[in-house]
């Protein structure tokens, strides 16, 4: 990258951002008509429109711009070809090997300065577990009593929850034709066990380990109190029955106890917030069914063709990306909504706040130097319309600007016309307001016809002003369904990885999580039964900390 000349890229953007009127939207539409359709990309069904921004010509270069002195084309290249793009760890950030068809070749770099055959490596473990899906489906594969599974229980956290509970989620929520109940344990939290297990009968439960490392905390302790269940209603004998492993950590996963032939691997150079596409997605297919497992995989690989193959200017990754270094590094919106007006994608936003803030919440550069601009913003969302009756309001009339991403599908899966069109008039109807908003001059007179008082017009009138101004993207695809949604969640995967490249830094590595995981194990000694007042015994690291568990010790009658 030529720092200097992002720099530049950025001085310009943000003197473009300073320009008088520059952020008027609705003048941009008033000189371009055609605006809609310039700024409107799009890859078969799915369109990304972002004529709802302050995007114009002169902005348009000097992000691209940026891109260019950010080596983009170069960045992209060396991500397909396996590069170690993950510097701090030296590895490979290769989920796109996932989702390749058979016959396409990709490597990935190992950290000895070798490389392997990762589409290969991924195709075998994926026959794997298509055999696992379909004898579990067609009552080959029973409990240790001989019944069928008819219960699924993914214990990870991270991305070995929310990627795969998000698609189990979308793909079965009020459907008929799930194969299996899929429920999601990631919470140490007792409360999250007691409410995984309610119900279930041990007997036809089949829990998942899903875990990159195989050491998480939460994990293992939730995959101890599971095995001590099923241990306790059917004998320890009936144990590994029950259990399969999802890990790059066979020799854990061989200590915890479970067969060969019921772990299923992945390497490295798949990042945990990228799993979802690995083995960590065996639950989708066991919930969802294997094809639709399958048809998601295939969606991913066309954005990722597409993101491979397409010009910067007609990139949808690239688009979102940079409409994204517009508003947060130009303009200073540190806050990114996402409002999927569908109900099955409830929980993307959270998915999506890991994949972003995860990825590019840093604040060094490649080089260990510190960054000069503006990283990742805070991710927030719920589904539409419900996110317009709790905080909508802020976005609409707050003091800051907050960028919106509508996401839709134009066609529902259920047999309620009515309610999709009210529905999509909702999130055109949000979009249209955050962008075009309501002057004090039309609330006055739309008051006056209704026929208020003047003196009450005058009261009331600012409180009503809807400001505009305010960006949004919006992205339509024809119906939501696995291969749509593969498609949809690989494409704000490579927004991703192009603003880390932009910002140069390692979208890959998660090194800040860590620090409060080392404490947690300091801490923990402190909170057992009999360990000494004031951390005596037990290190603490503060004395805040000492004081809290004093408290914590004391409301328990533990002091
Ligand atoms: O908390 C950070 C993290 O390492 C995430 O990156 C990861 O998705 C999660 O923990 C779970 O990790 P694992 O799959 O190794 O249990």
């Amino acid at each position: 990258m030529n720092q200097s000349a992002c720099s530049d890229a950025l001085a310009r953007l943000v003197a473009l951002a300073q320009r008088p009127g520059a952020q008027r939207i609705g003048a941009l539409f008033a000189a371009d008509p055609d605006r809609a359709r310039r700024l409107t990309v799009s890859l078969d069904d799915l369109s990304l429109d972002l004529s709802r921004t302050a995007i114009d010509g002169p902005v348009s270069e000097a992000l691209f711009a940026w891109a260019v002195a950010a080596d983009l084309e170069g960045f992209r290249s060396r991500l397909f070809a396996g590069a170690p793009v993950n510097v701090t760890e030296r590895r490979a950030a290769m989920h796109m090997a996932l989702r390749a068809p058979a016959g396409v070749r990709l490597d990935a770099a190992l950290a000895d300065g070798g490389s392997e055959d990762a589409a290969g490596i991924a195709a075998a473990e994926r026959a794997r577990m298509q055999a696992f899906v379909t004898a579990v489906h067609d009552g080959h594969l029973r409990g240790a009593t001989g019944q069928r599974f008819t219960h699924v229980v993914n214990i990870g956290i991270g991305g070995s929850d929310l990627g795969p509970r998000v698609v189990t989620e979308a793909l079965t929520l009020g459907r008929t034709d799930a194969r299996m109940e899929a429920r999601f344990l990631a919470n140490i939290d007792g409360h999250a066990f007691e409410a995984a297990i309610a119900g279930l009968d041990p007997a036809q439960t089949l829990f998942l380990i899903a875990s990159k490392s195989f050491t998480t905390q939460e994990t293992a302790a939730n995959a101890a109190a599971a095995r001590a269940w099923v241990a306790a209603a059917l004998g320890e004998a009936a144990v590994g029955a029950h259990f399969v492993a999802l890990s790059t950590n066979l020799n854990a996963v061989a200590a915890f106890g479970i067969a060969p032939e019921r772990v299923f691997g992945f390497r490295d150079w798949v990042g945990g917030r990228y799993s979802l596409w690995s083995p960590v997605g065996l639950v989708i297919a066991l919930a969802a069914g294997w094809d639709k497992f399958q048809a998601l995989l295939d969606g991913a690989w066309a954005m990722d063709c597409h993101f491979r193959d397409a010009p910067l200017g007609q990139n949808l990754p690239v688009l979102l990306a940079l409409a994204g270094v517009w508003h947060h590094n130009a303009l200073g919106c540190a806050t990114h909504c996402v409002l999927a007006y569908d109900e099955r994608l409830r929980r993307l936003p959270a998915h999506f706040q890991q994949v972003e803030m995860e990825s590019n919440g840093k604040r060094v550069m490649l080089d260990g130097g510190k960054v000069p601009w503006a990283t990742a913003p805070v991710i927030f969302g719920e589904p539409g319309t419900s996110a317009q009756h709790s905080f909508m309001q802020l976005v609409h009339q707050g003091p800051a600007v907050i960028p919106v991403d509508f996401i839709l599908a134009a066609e529902p899966d259920h047999d309620r016309p009515d309610a999709h069109r009210a529905l999509a008039a909702n999130a055109f109807a949000q979009a249209a307001a955050l962008a075009f908003g309501r002057d004090e001059a039309a609330v006055r007179a739309e008051m006056a016809a209704s026929g208020v008082a003047a003196e009450e017009i005058d009261r009331i009138a600012p409180h009503r002003v809807c400001p505009g101004d305010r960006p949004s993207a919006v992205i339509l695809f024809r119906r939501l369904d696995p291969f749509s949604l593969g498609r949809l969640i690989a494409l704000y995967e490579h927004k991703v990885a192009v603003q880390g490249c932009l910002w140069g830094i390692d979208s890959f590595d998660q090194w800040g999580v860590e620090l409060g995981k080392q404490l947690a194990g300091g801490i923990l000694p402190a909170l057992q039964p009999g360990a000494t007042r004031r951390g005596a015994t037990v290190a603490t690291p503060d004395a805040a900390t000492e004081a809290v568990i004093e408290r914590f010790r004391a409301l328990r009658g533990e002091a």
